[in-house]
């Protein structure tokens, strides 16, 4: 009997089979025996079929489709971006779940990856020509967005995203994009200087007041080397993660609460061009607002000034100095619960220069008379509207334990989030953080993990605190 090995198989079938033998963290001999398998057994189209799978009773993963998003149908427009590779692997996460995947590829994304490894991973016909209706699987545009629950556009290119905020439609996926109904999801990927450009803020703004909803970028090294910012598409998993919230959003359990949050450094002018800040970039505080809104919380954030957006379905309003963040902060009691993660400054000057100072021979350096801000959270931990839950943080560059137990008497607090913020923790401006949460009944460590994941852990902590409280 014949046998077949790699080495003979046509180059774009051995394409096909190192991605996913790649994915699958298994030798190309072995995804061939996989393929050949699941052929047998029909987990794949049978060879030489011409009828597309209807969506909805796509294959699913065995064991693995009772989640959120099991029957649920995506179409997933892939445009042309090196990041096309990572919708291979986001197929997968999806169909892991349940999820039926039907592919549109720009004629640019098959430059990135092949229609067959697409084809292979959704185990449907790949959609990438308008007008062939020559073509049996020719659906049209319109029942490809009408069989769909949502459309994901992963990567979207500059390009795309321009053609979708100007309602352009001049291939399949633009088409597509003008003629549908559905939620559109949109992961864009491209170079950081085309993320920043002026025509991609504006394309990006028009797109989210159209409804759009986009996940990332996320901002990091690029594929092309030297290149580093924002613009990086998101992980496969966070892209899930943002379908499940679109397709079948989560529990609310802190609906009807209101939650104030402070975030980010606060400035203290010292005349109208100077001011004293510290290195805090809001990254925690945001995202713990962030977190909370998804779990139905009406958010008041109070932030200070920080270079990153307001967070998604939260209510912000910005603000300079420490006795402004405070007077905000009280304005907007009565609330279930206060979370303080801003880095405050504890001092300000006793009067701020009405005009520049100016350098004056023989004078030396001006002598700056500094006076204490007002403790916003020590206040709030003792005001006669106290929320019910009242969360500081604490920052330290040592005796963290004991500092963190100090600050949770002294300003009544029911928890505080004690983190080192020494250089060497790279937690002020970085992605991530260590924390340990220090209650009077004790101290709990979580491990290191990424500041939007102590945010939903510590926004569950808040939801799990208020349950019994009533509303
Ligand atoms: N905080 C506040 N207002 C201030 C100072 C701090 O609301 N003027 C809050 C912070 O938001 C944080 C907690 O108090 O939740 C602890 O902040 P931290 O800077 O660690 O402590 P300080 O009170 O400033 O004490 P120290 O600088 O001595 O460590």
């Amino acid at each position: 009997m014949a046998s077949i090995t790699v080495r003979n198989l046509d180059d774009s079938v051995k394409d096909l089979l190192r991605q996913l033998a790649a994915q699958n963290g298994v030798s190309m001999e072995e995804q061939l025996r996989l393929m050949i398998r699941d052929g047998v057994t029909g987990r794949l189209p049978a060879a030489g079929s011409s009828q597309p799978q209807p969506v909805a009773t796509a294959t699913r993963a065995p064991g693995d489709a009772s989640g959120t998003l099991a029957g649920k149908r995506v179409l997933l427009i892939i445009s042309g971006g090196i990041a096309a590779y990572k919708s291979l692997d986001l197929i997968r996460r999806l169909r892991e779940r349940g999820t039926a995947v039907r592919c549109v590829m720009t004629a640019a994304a098959q430059e990135f990856v092949t229609a067959l490894s697409v084809g292979a991973l959704s185990a449907d016909h790949v959609f990438s020509d308008l007008f062939d209706r020559q073509d049996e699987h020719d659906i049209g545009h319109i029942r490809l967005s009408r069989e769909a629950d949502l459309i994901v556009v992963a990567p979207a290119t500059a390009d795309l995203m321009a053609k979708a905020a100007n309602g352009l439609a001049n291939d399949l996926a633009s088409t597509v994009l003008l003629a549908t109904d559905k939620p559109v999801l949109m992961a864009p990927a491209m170079n950081p200087r085309m993320w920043n450009h002026k025509a991609t803020r504006r394309n990006r703004a028009t797109l989210e007041k159209d409804g759009i909803a986009l996940v990332g970028p996320n901002s990091g090294e690029m594929a092309e080397s030297g290149e580093a910012g924002a613009g990086r598409m998101a992980e496969p998993l966070e892209i899930v993660a943002a379908i499940e919230a679109l397709l079948a959003p989560g529990p609310k359990p802190l609906a009807g609460r209101r939650i104030i949050v402070t975030s980010g450094p606060t400035h203290e002018p010292i005349d109208p061009v100077r001011y004293i800040a510290n290195r805090s970039s809001g990254k925690q505080g945001h995202a713990i607002a962030a977190a909370l809104a998804r779990l139905g919380a009406d958010v008041r954030l109070v932030s200070g000034p920080v270079s990153i957006a307001d967070p998604e379905g939260v209510s912000t309003v910005h603000v300079e100095r420490a006795e402004e963040m405070r007077d905000v902060v009280e304005q907007l009691l009565p609330a279930d619960a206060a979370i303080f993660v801003a880095a405050v400054a504890d001092w300000r000057t006793a009067s701020s220069a009405g005009e520049k100072i100016k350098k004056q021979a023989g004078n030396g350096p001006p002598s700056l008379k500094m006076v204490e801000n007002p403790d916003i959270l020590a206040g709030i931990g003792h005001h006669r509207q106290r929320p019910y839950l009242v969360i500081g943080f604490a920052a330290e560059t040592e005796n963290l334990l004991a500092n963190a137990q100090a600050k949770l008497a002294k300003k009544g607090a029911d928890f505080i989030v004690a983190n080192d913020v020494s250089h060497a923790g790279g937690v002020m401006g970085g992605d991530r953080n260590r924390v340990r949460i220090v209650a009077k009944s004790g101290v709990e460590d979580w491990p290191d993990m990424t500041k939007e994941d102590v945010a939903a852990r510590l926004a569950e902590l808040v939801a799990e605190r208020l349950k019994s409280v009533e509303v």
